[in-house]
């Protein structure tokens, strides 16, 4: 069986880009898959520096991938922080990574060039990803498009590693699904939580609708042909509608007569009914967060088992074992 692993950012609300670009092709992956999902506390740290937001939002990511249907019993769940080892693994890598790879990473790049001074902690940010990733020796990551570069990075550190040490490390696949590589946000713009252009997975009422309301459209009057393809309204439209109102959509794109408006309504009606059942699952969960510590610990313990087997080789290859 094939391992599949990847891990998500307790960093914010999660959306539905996340949904649609990893939390969804994860959970699908139960039954087919050795499965490794875990909530990254650490990476999160690089830009989350309030106690009580970065562990409230490290039970509400569990709470939401369990509540949208990922099963413990079926996969190795776990809180990132809760496996050191992942730090051993990580320094040893640091000391192969040439700088010269880890300066050429757009999301360091991206702060410096907005002025923004960056944190060794950030700076190192994808070989903390890369320990996170070949520590558990997975074949396959699925992400969004925006996490290639990383995955590029940690094939590079692991080949790098096998010709120095030995065979060592499963060089990994990234899993891209075309379709949902990039899920705009409310301004078109890839939706993120660093951009404030998200449509939470779990918003409801009114807050909800003033998202959906707030979709940028362009001014072209309702009778007059539109170009679905570079509508974002309709890029999220389509995520959730049946293949019989798209197609109906479809033609009042092309032929004229689409309502912005009105399919804004239609599309908040869409999202408050997808995610209905989860939403009360989360808040079952949540209101029992002893419960979910006690998932969360039994997955961490999994995790290490596998990951202690990793590392002990590790050691031994770089001549850590005296
Ligand atoms: P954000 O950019 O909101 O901080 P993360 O970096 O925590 O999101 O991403 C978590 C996972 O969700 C990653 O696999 C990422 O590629 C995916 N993802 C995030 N935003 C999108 C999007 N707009 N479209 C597709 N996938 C996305
Ligand atoms: N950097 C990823 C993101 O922001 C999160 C992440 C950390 C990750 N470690 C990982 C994703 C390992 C896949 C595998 O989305």
């Amino acid at each position: 069986m094939k391992k599949v692993l990847s891990g998500i950012q307790p960093s914010g609300q999660l959306h539905v880009g996340n949904y649609f670009g990893m939390m969804k092709p994860m959970i699908s992956q139960m039954e087919k898959s050795e499965l490794y999902v875990f909530i990254v506390d650490l990476h999160a740290l690089t830009s989350v520096h309030d106690k009580e937001k970065l562990a409230r939002g490290t039970l509400e990511a569990a709470a939401d991938f369990l509540a949208l249907g990922l099963d413990p019993e079926k996969c190795i769940f776990w809180v990132q922080s809760d496996v050191a080892e992942v730090c051993e693994l990580s320094w040893i890598l640091s000391t192969i990574s040439p700088m010269g790879l880890l300066e050429r990473c757009h999301s360091y790049k991206d702060k410096v060039a907005k002025g923004i001074t960056a944190s060794h902690g950030l700076f190192s940010y994808p070989v903390l990803m890369a320990a996170d990733i070949l520590l558990y020796q997975p074949d396959k990551v699925p992400v969004g498009k925006d996490q290639k570069q990383h995955l590029e990075v940690a094939r590079d550190i692991a080949q790098k590693f096998n010709n120095q040490f030995g065979e060592t490390f499963v060089v990994p696949e990234p899993a891209i699904s075309q379709a949902t590589a990039v899920i705009p946000g409310l301004d078109g713009q890839k939706m993120s939580k660093s951009y404030g252009n998200t449509i939470p997975i779990f918003l409801e009422g009114k807050e909800l609708k003033k998202r959906v309301m707030a979709i940028k459209t362009d001014a072209t009057p309702v009778d007059e042909p539109k170009d679905p393809d570079t509508c974002n309204l309709y890029a999220l439209f389509k995520l959730f509608a049946t293949e019989e109102r798209l197609a109906e959509v479809h033609e009042l794109y092309i032929n004229g007569g689409a309502a912005y408006g009105y399919l804004k309504i239609e599309l908040f009606e869409m999202l408050e009914n997808f995610f209905a059942e989860a939403r009360q699952k989360r808040t079952e969960l949540l209101s029992d967060p002893a419960s979910l510590r006690a998932i969360l610990a039994k997955g961490a313990d999994k995790a290490r088992e596998k990951a202690a087997v990793t590392l002990d080789l590790v050691r031994d290859r770089v001549g850590l074992k005296y």
